[in-house]
């Protein structure tokens, strides 16, 4: 998408990649075109950054969002797309489950704390949207017995991080209704992490023809990011950018509690 997104601008757009890889980075960073600026007409500095954070501790991504807070006043785009299928329960030194970090605690938090600077944004008449990566509308049933999901299965774990991520999408959307929050399915596509296991690695290679090509979910999961339709409000999205409903499932009671939950195991402040 950062790639998609600098040859749509030529090179001309400030994007800041936060992950734990700089050399995966680096190379993304290699491919944008050169902005044509500073020139000797124009001053103008396009800044192509990275900021090295671990995302599997909320103690991090706190000290990322001071970074680029220090770095940015503003933010027209936010998207949140690092995790994995949570495949096992792996409790981190913070006391969190790590595929629960990933999926819902760090991507809220990044979200939620750096809203204000998408709100800036918004004020100086420019589009401000955040964007979660993951399942959207799975019209899962959140068990409010265990919100930190101890019972551990694949599926439970998975649906029920991404009924999370709605409601985070749900109340943001209802605070900030000059803002845009979108939580978008990027539908099968044949990524890198779905070659961690050998087993999974098998089933992406035999279901290949049926996978996206990464390009493809690239530019579909863009579309929400640029087209005015998508410019406030909540949005539930398919792989193709069309619009889901949140079913009976999140109720107003379910949202209450799971928010209660989010504010509390993200630490938002
Ligand atoms: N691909 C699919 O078919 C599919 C389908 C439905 C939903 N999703 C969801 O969509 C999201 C993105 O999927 P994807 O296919 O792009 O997954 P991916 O290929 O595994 O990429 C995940 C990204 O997250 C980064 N990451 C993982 N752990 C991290 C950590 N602790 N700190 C910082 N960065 C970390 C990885 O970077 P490094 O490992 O290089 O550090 C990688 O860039 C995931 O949440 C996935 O569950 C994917």
């Amino acid at each position: 998408m950062a790639q998609l997104l600098a040859t749509y601008t030529n090179g001309r757009a400030n994007i800041v990649i936060v992950g734990r890889n700089q050399a995966a980075a680096d190379r993304i960073v290699a491919s944008f075109p050169e902005p044509p600026y500073p020139n000797e007409t124009n001053s103008i500095t396009v800044k192509h950054e990275f900021i090295q954070c671990d995302v599997s501790f909320i103690s991090n991504v706190r000290v990322a969002v001071e970074e680029i807070k220090k770095r940015y006043s503003k933010i027209n785009m936010l998207v949140c797309s690092a995790g994995a299928l949570a495949m096992s329960q792996k409790i981190t030194t913070e006391g969190l489950d790590e595929s629960h970090v990933l999926r819902t605690y760090a991507r809220t938090k990044f979200i939620y704390e750096l809203q204000p600077l998408l709100s800036n944004d918004r004020a100086a008449g420019e589009d401000a949207r955040a964007m979660i990566i993951l399942n959207a509308a799975t019209s899962n049933k959140v068990d409010l017995e265990d919100l930190d999901i101890k019972k551990f299965s694949m599926i439970s774990v998975n649906k029920t991080t991404a009924s999370y991520n709605d409601v985070f999408v749900k109340v943001m959307g209802e605070r900030h209704p000059d803002l845009a929050f979108i939580h978008i399915f990027p539908g099968g596509t044949d990524m890198p992490g779905l070659h961690k296991t050998w087993y999974l690695s098998l089933a992406a290679t035999l279901a290949k023809p049926l996978l996206r090509r990464l390009e493809d979910a690239a530019s579909s999961m863009l579309y929400p990011l640029l087209h005015p339709y998508y410019s406030q409000g909540g949005f539930w999205l398919t792989k193709d950018a069309d619009k889901l409903t949140l079913g009976n499932s999140i109720n107003d009671k379910v949202t209450e509690k799971v928010w209660d939950h989010i504010v509390s195991r993200a630490q938002l402040e």
